[in-house]
């Protein structure tokens, strides 16, 4: 028998599959209502975030490889909105289960939904960095075995806290059950074999047997671990597989735990990208987040994180202390040291830092320098232009081949609106220039330093604006020769 439908490859509309619900053999069902209440905050565990992205969304984004979206089952329960809202755009469909009364019950609830597929895989949203070729492995050996219920097992170092799986004799892929921590004997505490909470199931015998399950458990709930003792017992066959990587099936449970996950997560990216030609120095000093692309030659320094939607080019180097999320840098870009660039564009050989803020909606191009604590916000930079030194430049256009002095303040707010300045190719913004907007200052113009700009600048002009300087002869020598008289 086929485990995968029919592949349904006419991209019609409405998808054929769904027409014919009983052609429909596999669902995965993702558990992720609970609270969390080990981990001691007001947030539900779900939506905690490793790698840049909240747990469940890991999980979702493993079983979209196995079956489509249409086909992943999400239960929620606690802060329902707030989860769904996280995850809609992933097309899954979501399940309610009002009262988290266990991970049997959250099972059970699911029934009228995926009672027409012949058999379910179930995840726990608190277990993210299960692969894809794993959840695979799980269909594949489930289908072989014919089993009613395959549980996913792991020998991690330290199994505390996980339910323990009992063989029905060493090496027999058979199970007769399932115990969970506190409900270890003393001898059973030395059993190293883990639930992942991570099972296929054929739905037939599961929802037949699925209302014997009982609380009289030390939280006085369903369990669905209990499954494995209730179908064996009912003639019903209930094997294990080992998963090849015990990392892939740890759980999230506390603050520590997911830090720790967080932590394998980015060095697995932080290899992927080794893999493809990228430096990392120091990789477990860095922060880089799953969804971060970077081309090879690229170096990334000690300390530096890599956040959200950023694409870094090749040949570039982003030096220690910088943090850059939802940016897009080309190639031979080098970010010195501590800039804070957020959903940014920089182009070509750009230079950028060190102590570089670049806000949303910076757009720096091709070779152009910006540098010691110089802010930038909703501003275009052409190609070659300078800003080295202590600006401001917000909601500005400014051309390429311009140099813009050091100090220079870009007055963009009048206490109510933004205004915009336009700067134009070759001009020259000598140092403390304030200026105004909204104001445009021409091609090749001079503004002169110290100057308050308020009204326009026509080409190849130069502005002064600021009162003349005046010398008094000796002023200071005569004030001298008073006071020391009195
Ligand atoms: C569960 C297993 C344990 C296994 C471990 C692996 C049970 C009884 N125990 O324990 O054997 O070693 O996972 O990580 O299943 N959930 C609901 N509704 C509920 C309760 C829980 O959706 O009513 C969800 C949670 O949000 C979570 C998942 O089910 O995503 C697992 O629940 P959790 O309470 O974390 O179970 P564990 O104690 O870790
Ligand atoms: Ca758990």
């Amino acid at each position: 028998m086929s485990l995968l439908p029919e592949p349904c490859s006419l991209t019609l509309f409405p998808d054929p599959c769904s027409l014919y619900p009983a052609f429909m053999p596999l669902a995965i069902v993702i558990m992720a209502a609970g609270k969390g209440t080990r981990l001691k905050s007001r947030r539900a565990k779900v939506l905690h975030e490793i790698g840049g992205r909240p747990l469940l969304r890991h999980v979702i984004a493993s079983a979209s490889q196995i079956v489509s979206p249409s086909d992943i089952y999400v239960i929620v329960g606690h802060q329902a909105g707030a989860v769904e809202a996280a995850v809609k755009d992933a097309g899954v469909r979501f399940i309610h289960q009002q009262e988290q009364r266990g991970t049997g019950h959250a099972v059970q609830t699911a029934a009228e939904a995926v009672r027409q597929y012949e058999h379910l895989l179930v995840l726990s949203g608190d277990v993210p960095l299960l692969k894809p070729e794993t959840i695979a492995a799980l269909r594949d050996f489930h289908i072989a075995q014919q089993a009613a219920m395959t549980i996913l097992t792991a020998a991690p170092a330290n199994p505390t806290g996980y339910g323990r799986v009992l063989r029905k004799s060493p090496g027999s892929p058979e199970v007769k059950a399932i115990v969970e921590q506190k409900a270890l004997t003393p001898e059973q505490h030395g059993e190293r074999e883990i639930n992942s909470g991570i099972y296929g199931f054929r739905t037939g015998p599961l929802f037949e047997h699925i209302s014997k399950l009982k609380t009289d458990n030390a939280h006085g709930e369903y369990y669905l671990t209990d499954m494995a003792t209730l179908l064996a017992d009912a003639g019903e066959r209930v094997v294990a597989l080992e998963a090849s990587n015990p990392i892939e099936v740890l759980g999230a449970n506390t603050i520590a735990e997911m830090m720790d996950l967080d932590r394998e997560l980015r060095l697995d990216t932080a290899r992927r990208l080794m893999a493809r030609g990228v430096t990392i120095f120091r990789p477990e000093t860095t922060v880089i987040d799953s969804t971060v692309e970077i081309g090879p030659d690229t170096v990334i320094e000690p300390f530096v994180q890599l956040l959200g939607e950023t694409k870094i080019g090749k040949d570039c180097r982003i030096r220690s202390y910088s943090v850059i999320e939802n940016s897009m840098l080309a190639d031979n870009v080098l970010v010195r040291q501590a800039c804070i660039i957020v959903s940014a564009h920089i182009e070509i050989g750009a230079l950028i830092g060190p102590f570089t803020h670049l806000r949303p909606e910076s757009h720096i191009g091709e070779g152009a320098h910006i540098g010691n604590f110089v802010e930038v916000k909703k501003t275009r930079i052409g190609k070659g232009s300078k800003a080295n030194h202590l600006a401001y430049l917000g909601d500005s256009e400014i051309g390429s081949g311009t140099n813009i002095g050091a100090g220079t303040i870009t007055c963009n707010y009048d206490g109510v609106n933004k205004h915009r300045t336009l700067i134009g190719d070759g001009v020259f913004v000598g140092s403390n220039a304030t200026l105004v907007a909204p104001v445009e200052i021409g091609n090749g113009a001079y503004v002169a330093a110290g100057s308050a700009i308020t009204e326009s600048v026509p080409q190849n002009a130069l502005a002064i604006g600021r009162s003349r300087q005046t010398n008094k002869p000796d002023w200071a020598a005569t004030r001298r020769a008073k006071s020391s008289k009195s």
